[in-house]
């Protein structure tokens, strides 16, 4: 599953020539404690390299040209049979090919690609002639999320591959792979592994929590929290707890109207909230973070919620003023 649980995520790997690069995810892949495994290789190339070596390790494979079809065709073809092979993740790996906006939009997220290249220099093609022709020190690669513009979705790793002075393209090409071979199965599995990573949590939870109006970051018994107001005497109304108390939970605190409330909530939503110990008791509910398919958005209803509920009145007045323009 993609974020939270504890199985390993299900990645399909998309290919068009040599595939090393899914080599090096199969092999990671297949270590002690891997974060993911691959369902699925598939190709747009009948003969590509990659899917024998995908056969002969016993992976599933998947072939259908491009030639003569729409963008769209070939790109519902790839999809259908990621999704028929339960992928949470589309993985794309020497692909040679620009997707179509609307296969984009439904894997937002979910979609990552390696480029040869230290982006956001050098989108695009040809990029180890253009370092070297441009003089520079290091090329390198990049994984990033895939988005609807080419090579330009957020870089979650880098990995920087020196230039030497007699360097041609194709020998830099061959010591890039070899750096890209160790930067792909790691920035895949830290990836994928967010949704448990209670330092990713919590800097997402930050950034939506100190959007609100004058608030700031304060530490609470040990473990951070928000508070709206002055820095003197300011309310909280979030708290992180990051499995507190032999809890497995990593969950943000905030307040509910009343205990009647809480206790609803976490009967009938028992996967999402549970009734915290201590702040429980003074209708604090935690929100559970590290859970599969977490809302964002739902996260920052709750963070507004409970910022009203402990602004002072001429900030919930303002913020009322502002939500009508
Ligand atoms: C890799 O170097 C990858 O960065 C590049 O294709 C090569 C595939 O090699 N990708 C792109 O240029 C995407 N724009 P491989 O088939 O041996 O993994």
């Amino acid at each position: 599953m993609p974020d939270g649980s504890q199985s390993k995520a299900r990645i399909a790997v998309f290919i068009s020539g040599t595939g090393t690069n899914m080599a090096a995810l199969l092999y990671a892949s297949r270590l002690k404690d891997a974060a993911f495994e691959i369902v699925l290789v598939a190709s747009n190339v009948e003969g590509a390299e990659g899917l024998t070596l995908a056969r002969t390790e016993g992976l599933a494979t998947f072939t259908h040209s491009h030639k003569g079809i729409t963008r769209e065709e070939q790109d519902a073809a790839m999809e259908a049979a990621a999704v028929e092979a339960g992928a949470d993740y589309i993985v794309l790996a020497g692909y040679m090919r620009i997707l179509s906006q609307g296969f984009v939009e439904r894997w937002e997220g979910r979609m990552l690609n390696i480029h040869p290249s230290l982006l956001p220099k050098y989108k695009g093609l040809n990029t180890f002639a253009r370092a070297i022709e441009s003089g520079d020190s290091h090329a390198g690669s990049s994984v990033h999320i895939v988005t609807h513009e080419l090579d330009a979705g957020e870089v979650l790793a880098q990995v920087k591959v020196a230039i030497a002075a007699d360097d041609t393209a194709e020998s830099l090409a061959a010591r890039v792979k070899i750096a890209e071979h160790q930067l792909y199965p790691r920035a895949v599995a830290d990836y994928v592994s967010r949704g448990n990573d209670p330092d990713h949590l919590y800097a997402r939870l930050r950034e939506l929590a100190l959007a609100l109006p004058e608030t700031h970051e304060k530490t609470s018994h040990g473990s951070p929290g928000f508070r709206v107001g002055t820095v003197k005497s300011g309310k909280f109304f979030a708290h992180f707890s990051q499995m507190h108390h032999g809890s497995q939970h990593i969950a943000v605190l905030v307040k509910t109207s009343s205990m009647d409330e809480l206790l609803a909530l976490v009967e009938t939503q028992p996967e999402t909230y549970y009734k915290p110990d201590y702040y429980g008791a003074s209708g604090w509910v935690g929100v559970i973070l590290n859970r599969p398919g977490l809302d964002w958005d739902h996260v920052q209803d709750w963070l507004m919620r409970s910022w009203r509920e402990v602004a002072p009145a001429r900030l919930t007045k303002l913020h009322d003023a502002a939500d009508m323009f």
